[in-house]
């Protein structure tokens, strides 16, 4: 699908979208529109519950005064209310309309509703980013799709008074894009095709971006002393990896950021067998991995001034002859031993040893880890927020406020001692799982924090409940990439201010 950006359109073909701000207030080329067409625009207006809110849209067939074959009156409110995520909200809300139609051609013209804190360039950006992001489809399996369902549009042509300032705004948020797509792409992918070798390869290939990408195998691992990511992916025949994936655009000595994330290629449960219902599902048990390298893709895409390192933990947790046991004793990176109580809490065994060859190789400023990691954050908080632990305020506060920037929702959850309690082992330094059921999402989150060292700023952030999702205005149903756009965000507002 090709986006264009021009000051002008004489003759727009197929759909045309126009913009009408609170109480039918029609905007410049609407207003224009409404007048050739001998006032049907305002009628159809009349006709329907369409009043301007923002995101609504009333479609009108072939009227008159226009080549367009369908006028879609796209709401704005009143101009104030407008933000960057919902002028994306815009551009989804349209390409939807689009394609839902048969259409191959769309033209927005963006007008500037009185009271908008956004240019017109930046508005015009946004609005092609969200259809953009609303465009994606994994579509590589299907082989017999019937034309009459697959997407039609081909072209989006942005009308906008300075197009070039436009068109050079969304050459940096085209790279986001790019990055969302590589997620959702990894996400999407079936486990026999994405398995830790295979994930690894495809984040060597941020190398052309000039990334530089480490990938260490088990022995590299073994001779590291990580015995709680190998003890998981002992039963696989696929061998475990880490990719470590440096990306150095920030002042020189400056401590990077570290991102992390857990990559369980696929999550049987191990020997602690999780019920055949669903467990398909598990196949996106690499979000958190899949969101850091879509998150490193963007940065260096967009040639972030920062200095940014992703560690992901690949493996896969099968049951078999030689998996890993309840009650098996393992010997972590950072030389403290964990009971396995459960070998289907193996996100944690993974990344505590990700998080220790973090901090020791390379002292990190700051942590922020990303993992499908309990199925009680779901209990918890749905699909709406994903769960944030951290242990610094200021953290947590810059992470939610990013998250609310670009729709990446966050909500913080508690730590303390009497959760951390609940890990204590009859035999090893702390057992795998806490208690019971009772906050699952929590005691994980303590056991991870055994592993931060020095008080260093540190955040996880638990995507079970996001990293698929039923589609938004801008996310098709599928894989989300949540987290993407955090991080892309978080460095934007933190580290390149
Ligand atoms: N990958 C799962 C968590 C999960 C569940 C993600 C559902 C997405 C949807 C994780 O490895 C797991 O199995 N966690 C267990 C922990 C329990 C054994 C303490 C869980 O949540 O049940
Ligand atoms: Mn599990
Ligand atoms: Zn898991």
């Amino acid at each position: 699908m090709q986006i264009a950006f021009v000051d002008s359109a004489a003759k727009p073909q197929g759909c045309l979208a126009v913009f009408v701000a609170a109480d039918k207030k029609p905007l410049a080329a609407a207003a224009a529109l409404d007048k050739a067409a001998g006032g049907a625009l305002k009628r159809a207006m009349d006709a329907s519950r369409f009043v301007g809110k923002p995101g609504q849209t009333l479609a009108i067939m072939a009227p008159q005064g226009t080549t367009a074959t369908r006028v879609v009156l796209t709401g704005v409110g009143d101009g104030k209310g407008l933000t960057t995520r919902s002028a994306e909200g815009l551009g989804g809300a349209l390409l939807g309309d689009a394609n839902a139609a048969g259409q191959t051609s769309l033209t927005v013209v963006v007008d500037l509703p009185a009271g908008c804190t956004l240019g017109a360039a930046d508005l015009a950006a946004r609005v092609a980013l969200g259809a953009r992001l609303r465009s994606y489809r994994f579509d590589r399996y299907r082989t017999k799709e019937k034309p009459e369902v697959k997407p039609t549009l081909k072209s989006v042509t942005i009308v906008v008074a300075g197009a070039a300032a436009a068109k050079k705004a969304f050459t940096v948020l085209e790279q986001v894009a790019e990055g969302v797509f590589l997620t959702r792409d990894l996400v999407s992918e079936p486990p026999n095709v994405l398995y830790p070798a295979s994930m690894a390869a495809r984040a060597r290939a941020l190398t052309k971006l000039g990334v530089k990408v480490e990938v260490l195998g088990e022995a590299a691992m073994t001779k590291l002393g990580m015995g709680a990511l190998l003890g998981v992916g002992q039963g696989s025949r696929r061998e475990s990896q880490m990719v470590v994936m440096r990306w150095d655009g920030g002042k020189r000595g400056q401590k990077p950021l570290a991102l992390i994330g857990k990559g369980v290629c696929f999550d049987t449960g191990g020997i602690s067998l999780k019920p055949a219902g669903g467990m398909e599902d598990m196949k996106w048990d690499m979000g958190g991995a899949g969101a850091v390298i879509g998150a490193m893709r963007v940065l260096a895409g967009r040639k972030a001034k920062a200095n940014v390192i992703g560690f992901v933990g690949l493996v896969e947790n099968m049951p078999d002859g030689n998996a890993q046991r309840p009650g098996d004793v393992v010997t972590t990176m950072s030389g403290q031993t964990v009971e396995v109580i459960n070998t289907d809490a193996e996100g944690r065994l993974v990344l505590c040893d990700v998080m220790t060859y973090a901090q020791e190789k390379h002292d990190p400023a700051a942590m922020i880890e990303f993992s499908t990691l309990t199925g009680a954050i779901i209990v918890a908080l749905g699909h709406e927020r994903a769960g944030l632990f951290c242990n610094n305020t200021a953290l947590a506060t810059q992470l939610r406020d990013a998250g609310a920037t670009v729709g990446d929702k966050l909500w913080r959850m508690p730590l303390g001692a009497a959760y951390d309690k609940l890990l204590d082992s009859e035999i090893a330094d702390m057992r795998n799982v806490g208690g019971g059921r009772d906050a699952g999402s929590i005691s994980a989150a303590q056991f991870l924090q055994r592993f931060v060292t020095n008080e260093r700023p540190w955040a996880h952030i638990d995507i079970a409940g996001t990293a698929w999702g039923k589609g938004d205005d801008v996310t098709p149903k599928g894989a989300t990439a949540y987290g993407v756009r955090l991080v892309d965000q978080f460095v934007a507002d933190t580290l390149e201010k």
